[in-house]
């Protein structure tokens, strides 16, 4: 059995609570897309209790962190060297379409650092967390990057952005580069789960642009704590102040940093 901090406990102790009433809201959905109003609504709110939850479950435990959360923005705490950095769904389209893959994530930063990362996949009972120094761990299971050297071998996962978003054609142009080269593209919906994914093993890389802190903090320790590297486009470490992340086990990342970077001229 593996042992966890205190700190590691109260951030799944917090996502188990707000996940019950998600995985409720969840099974409403199925009858509301055939309703006239649509899920959207439903769905907003299903976003903004589990965040109150995290919130409340979190600040119970740690009364002096500050918070950065999806829907409520920034919240400074007395303690100015913590803060958590939340997103109660990530993959809220698919919780809003009825596809099953989305999360919770939790992350603290101390000092600036990124320190711990919990992401909780509810339906599959899927529990990740990580700790700077520690290790990254699936439930009860540790967690290592995939050991995969080609490109061709491997399975990538991206963000496509959509309707209201930037950057269209520089992401044909990157999409265009890389499926060229790999044995596959996935556009799974969480950038959360991706970055799992990639901590697990599953996907062998990761990148994105126009992402929010929210999305990526707490998947940024598990793919470091599994032996992975995580950076911006340009290598460095500023993901979550321009939106952009290429993750990737050790092999691969300056290979895909290139290819990116040739593919947007
Ligand atoms: C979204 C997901 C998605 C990514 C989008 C994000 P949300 O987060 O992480 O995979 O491609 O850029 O906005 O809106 O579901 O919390």
């Amino acid at each position: 059995m593996i042992v966890r901090s205190a700190l590691l406990n109260v951030m799944m102790g917090a996502a188990r609570k707000a996940a019950r009433n998600l995985v409720r809201d969840y099974g409403e959905i199925e009858q509301l897309q055939v309703s006239k109003k649509g899920p959207a609504d439903f769905v907003s709110s299903a976003d903004t209790k589990a965040e109150k939850t995290l919130r409340a479950e979190l600040k119970k435990a740690r009364p002096g962190f500050g918070f950065l959360l999806e829907e409520g923005g920034e919240i400074a705490g007395d303690d100015k060297s913590h803060r958590w950095i939340i997103d109660p769904i990530d993959g809220t389209t698919n919780f809003l379409h009825g596809i099953p893959n989305f999360c919770i994530s939790i992350a603290l930063e101390r000092d600036g650092e990124l320190h711990a990362g919990v992401i909780y996949q509810p339906l599959g009972d899927e529990m990740f967390h990580a700790e700077k120094g520690a290790g990254a761990f699936l439930n009860e299971h540790r967690l290592r990057v995939s050991a995969r050297r080609k490109l061709e071998d491997c399975v990538i996962a991206t963000g496509i952005p959509f309707l209201g978003r930037p950057g269209h054609e520089v992401f044909l142009k990157e999409l265009g580069a890389v499926m060229a080269q790999v044995a596959g593209v996935r556009r799974f919906g969480s950038a959360a789960l991706d970055l799992a994914y990639v901590a697990a093993g599953r996907c062998d890389a990761y990148w994105e642009t126009g992402i929010k802190p929210w999305d990526i903090a707490a998947g940024i320790v598990l793919v470091k704590e599994a032996g992975g590297y995580v950076t911006d486009f340009k290598g460095g470490s500023k993901m979550l102040d321009n939106g952009e992340i290429v993750a990737a086990n050790d092999h691969l990342h300056q290979p895909m940093l290139k290819l990116l970077k040739s593919a947007r001229g």
